[in-house]
């Protein structure tokens, strides 16, 4: 994209970066873990519910205002409004989401990188399952080499999008998207032969309402929106290089349904691992570092799937930390007329500044607490817990009740007469989302 408006090239290809910034490390690292923290499948439920009720409703929502609007995340508030509109706030706070986002994004993509390394060195194979699972915890403790791989993952991010998300990122998701799905499908195949297989599927899909605490809840909530890339400009950036007036309900079910098999197909496998091995399941953001390197040990052709895997998941953690540099490289090349090159480097100095705070969370800083969180913590609580859930809310008010039915029968392409399908997603929109979310989002508040 050499220019803020140029388009996707085709419907495809903007579904594919859609679901390139949607399918992340929100998928693989950060689900798996917290429905293991949170019990499994009474959280597997309440996430599920959210992607389907609120989700799509808002991904709708998002595409809509982007599309309509043409501009970034905060002048489509204005183009589908009014100038100065007080809307355009919800894309102020959603600059600060891309900033803070993206920092602590890049450092576990950082981590992701270390373990490509790792894996390409064949460093896995021949150790104890004791030694594969203590390879997070030394780079946890070593500041220079997570700084250095944070480093290079922003410089990749950056390179990208200076690169052009049209000509960089669209070609690359073509490829590596589809084998990204393959090779999850041999490891689904895989964990079928594990002894933990069966046990995974109950741990995940029998919902335990006793395990889940409204802590809990509000994970759940608040990750619907993360691994959707809700709540903060991305996919009204993205859907504002959309051109023409396209069926958008079937664009966020399609992303919403890719972007839920990859987090579940992911769970299954993990958590197979996990049982097959004895290892504990609410083992927090090391899980998917310390079970992979076990599996891939053991597996024959573990080298090469163990290679394939991480790089691909390095991929689909650049095809999502793009759409986060995006919202802000969009906003000041195109609302404050900056040049595109220089504004995207400035950007990704500052982010990857910011990140270092979290890149040092697990070593030199791991005594500085905010409200009890080290800034890695913090900084995913703040921007999961909180802005997205509030940034979700304030867009599915704007698009329910300051656009209204007419924007409703826009995005449905449905024309005038009434249908069960527009009446839902306008009351959606209007009322069910925003208090559900709501009232999850004050108790969580009350107990921060
Ligand atoms: N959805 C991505 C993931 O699951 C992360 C991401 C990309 C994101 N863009 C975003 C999260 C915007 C929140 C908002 O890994």
């Amino acid at each position: 994209m050499s220019t803020a408006r140029s388009h996707w090239s085709t419907r495809f290809a903007f579904i594919l970066a859609a679901v390139g910034s949607a399918v992340g490390l929100g998928n693989l690292w950060k689900f798996p873990y917290m429905a293991g923290a949170n019990g499994g499948g009474a959280f597997v439920l309440i996430y599920l519910l959210c992607i389907a009720a609120v989700g799509v409703p808002i991904f709708i929502a998002e595409l809509y205002i982007g599309q309509k609007g043409q501009k970034n995340a905060v002048a489509s508030f204005e183009a589908t409004h009014e100038k100065n509109t007080p809307w355009r706030c919800i894309g102020f706070m959603g600059l600060a989401s891309a900033f803070i986002i993206l920092s602590f994004y890049s450092v576990v993509g950082g981590w992701i990188l270390d373990f490509s390394f790792k894996s390409i060195f064949n460093q896995f194979a021949g150790k104890s399952d004791e030694e594969d699972k203590g390879f997070l915890g030394a780079l946890f403790e070593s500041p220079w080499t997570q700084v250095g791989w944070h480093f290079v993952f922003m410089t990749g991010t950056v390179g990208i999008v200076l690169g052009g998300v049209r000509n960089g990122i669209e070609k690359w998701n073509k490829i590596l998207m589809p084998t990204l799905f393959a090779l999850l499908g041999v490891l689904f195949i895989y964990s079928f032969t594990l002894s933990g297989f069966s046990q995974s599927i109950s741990f995940l899909f029998s919902p335990d309402t006793s395990k889940l605490t409204a802590a809990g809840v509000l994970e759940a909530v608040g990750h619907s929106f993360f691994t959707l890339s809700l709540g903060m400009g991305a996919i009204i950036t993205y859907g504002s290089y959309l051109k023409k007036k396209e069926g958008l309900a079937k664009i966020a079910i399609t992303v919403a349904f890719l972007d839920t098999l990859v987090a579940l197909i992911a769970g299954v496998v993990i958590f197979s691992v996990v049982f097959t091995h004895g290892m504990e399941p609410g083992g927090g953001p090391t899980l998917l570092f310390q079970t992979l390197p076990v599996l891939f040990s053991k597996m024959t052709g573990g080298y090469i799937l163990a290679v394939a895997f991480f790089l691909l998941v390095a991929f689909a953690a650049f095809s999502s930390s793009v759409s986060l540099l995006e919202v802000a490289v969009a906003y000041w090349v195109e609302t404050k007329k900056k040049d595109r090159v220089r504004t995207t480097l400035l950007i990704g100095i500052v982010i990857f500044g910011i990140g270092v705070l979290s890149a040092l969370s697990t070593n030199v800083l791991s005594d500085v607490k905010i409200f009890k969180f080290t800034f890695f913590d913090l900084f995913d609580k703040l921007t999961s817990s909180i802005f997205l859930p509030l940034g979700g809310v304030l867009i599915s008010l704007f698009y329910g009740w300051v656009l209204g039915p007419k924007a409703i029968e826009e995005s449905l392409s449905l024309g005038k007469k009434p249908s069960l399908m527009k009446i839902g997603l306008l009351w959606t929109t209007r009322v069910l989302a925003p208090v559900a979310v709501m009232i999850v989002l004050v108790k969580g508040v009350m107990d921060f």
